[in-house]
């Protein structure tokens, strides 16, 4: 089959397309043929090995996918050859097969195609998960969202605006607020435009509830001073590249809390709420009220390309690998 093939950590450019056999089926996975695998950060920083999971090389990089199960293993229950998924794994995805345990797949729902399957599933999740239970947002709550038109930020605001709030995104350029107003952003910050905190305290005069921020870096900071008491400051990743340190007076003071999401361990803890907030993400995607904003979609050949697109933060929403429309 072919596969990107990361034979070395750095930079996309070490990635090389390659003939390779396809996985093994292993007890309690299935085969997957891959129709269409999204782009996510942590792919660019898996592949220059500065994620926080290190992946031993070789590996196929890409992390998540939509296609239909070809094979199943023992040891699976609720998934058939035919069938429509979508889910991810940490590497494998950018290939026209993955193997995986069949516990990482939900099924399509009717009606939803495979490149919006593919781009829904880690970035919506995170947010959704990071608004709903870390945040606890309520209807008629004050959002601001950093990085609102990459992945992570772009579908927390339009999952901010679902949930009822009012949201304030920020971005680096008039495209990606542009994006960000299309998905339910009522107030549009370029922070590019002049001192970050001074826009929020025009904009959002009576202090906001919640900020998610999958940037960090110099804006973090800014964000977390316009909460109001009681708000909560969401740290959801570092794509600036600088973990920011926080004065802890503003915490104390402001009578505010920092909390973190972490995708996997979220994931991993099955409790009945995040099976709730699963289920109603799911429901949002099959009605349409949630779906992913594809900017671009590049060939496998070309996965490169949108390795690359993703990591110099170029992306507006998702970048999606066609593998092929079967
Ligand atoms: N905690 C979790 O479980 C979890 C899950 C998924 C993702 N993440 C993390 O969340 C972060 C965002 O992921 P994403 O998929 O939304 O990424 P993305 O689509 O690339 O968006 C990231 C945004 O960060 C901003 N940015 C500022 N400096 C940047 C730089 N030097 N390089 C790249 N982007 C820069 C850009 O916005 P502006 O142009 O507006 O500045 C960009 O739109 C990543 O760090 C990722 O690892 C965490």
């Amino acid at each position: 089959m072919r596969a990107a093939m990361c034979r070395e950590y750095g930079g996309p450019e070490v990635v090389v397309m390659e003939d390779i056999d396809p996985p093994e089926l292993t007890m309690g996975c299935v085969r997957v043929r891959v129709a269409a695998a999204a782009v996510n950060f942590p792919d660019v920083l898996v592949v220059a090995d500065q994620y926080q999971i290190s992946s031993p090389t070789p590996f196929v990089p890409g992390s998540e996918f939509a296609g239909t199960i070809t094979e199943v293993a023992d040891g699976v229950d609720g998934f058939a050859v035919g069938d429509r998924v979508f889910g991810s794994v940490m590497v494998g995805a950018f290939a026209e097969e993955v193997v995986a345990p069949a516990a990482v797949l939900t099924k399509i729902p009717a009606g939803v195609d495979e490149v919006t399957a593919a781009g829904f599933g880690v970035a919506h999740r995170t947010a959704y998960h990071s608004l709903r239970s870390v945040a606890a947002i309520q209807p008629g709550a004050e959002l601001i969202v950093l990085g609102a038109g990459g992945g992570v930020g772009l579908a927390a605001v339009q999952l901010g605006a679902v949930l009822g709030a009012t949201v304030t995104a920020v971005a680096s350029s008039a495209e990606k607020l542009e994006a960000a107003r299309s998905v339910g952003a009522t107030r549009l910050i370029n922070y590019r435009d002049g001192d970050l905190r001074d826009q929020l305290k025009a904009q959002v005069t009576g202090g906001a509830d919640v900020v998610i921020d999958p940037v960090g870096g110099e804006l973090s900071e800014a964000a977390l001073r316009r909460l109001r008491a009681g708000g909560r400051f969401i740290t959801v990743g570092f794509a600036s590249g600088t973990i920011p340190r926080i004065p802890l007076n503003l915490v104390l003071l402001k009578d505010i809390s920092i909390k973190g999401f972490e995708f996997m361990s979220f994931m991993g803890n099955h409790t009945e709420e995040m099976l709730r907030n699963e289920a109603e993400l799911l429901d949002l995607l099959a009605s349409g009220k949630a779906n992913p904003h594809v900017e671009q979609t590049f060939g496998l050949e070309d996965s490169v390309a949108a390795l690359r697109h993703v990591g110099d933060g170029k992306a507006i929403g998702k970048v999606i690998v066609a593998i092929g429309s079967r």
